[in-house]
């Protein structure tokens, strides 16, 4: 499974502290055998279901978002460098590939592998699940903030700086697709 994951999302290896990468790899590894996804499906779950005709699957997704996280993070280093408002890198690469695990939960699929919004997702979106997986693996409370504030339940929150990041990463990717 760690193998499986680790190729799925190889951004895990970016994160510094091993405890915290494997606490990710652990998450991971729960929300997958939540509703048993297995490999193809995983790779074939759409980005979003808020939108229609989605081109982009939820992993590119989650892949494209770190990337983007890190990135932004990377530019405010050299641009600003001791005067950047600080940044916990692990805990934005950890929130930011952890930010969307809930969907494993939130969505189902039928027997021929269509992918719909279980009843469980209706009562619970990801950043509630996705905190309640985080939780169980002993994940920071400064990821799991992350978690919990990426999306429109973040509205009202004070987000931290790697909540600000990544909560504008992800909306540049879905607004530009849905
Ligand atoms: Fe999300």
């Amino acid at each position: 499974m760690r193998e499986q994951i680790l190729e799925l999302l190889p951004e895990i290896t970016k994160i510094k502290e091993a405890e915290l990468q494997d606490k990710v790899i652990a998450c991971w590894a729960e929300a997958i055998a939540f509703r048993n996804w297995n490999n193809q499906e995983l790779r074939s779950i759409p980005f979003t279901l808020l939108a229609n005709n989605i081109q982009i699957h939820l992993i590119e997704h989650i892949r494209t978002c770190c990337k983007m996280a890190v990135a932004c993070d990377k530019v405010l280093d050299e641009s600003y460098g001791f005067r950047k408002t600080p940044v916990n890198r692990d805990y934005l690469i950890a929130g930011s590939l952890l930010a969307d695990i809930g969907k494993l939960l939130e969505y189902d699929k039928t027997k021929d592998g269509k992918i719909f919004k279980s009843d469980y997702g209706k009562h619970i979106r990801h950043p509630f699940s996705g905190v309640g997986v985080a939780f169980k693996h002993g994940i920071p409370s400064e990821v799991m903030h992350v978690i919990a504030v990426h999306s429109k339940e973040g509205i009202e929150e004070k987000r931290s700086p790697e909540a600000i990041i990544f909560h504008h990463v992800d909306f540049i990717d879905f607004e530009l697709v849905k």
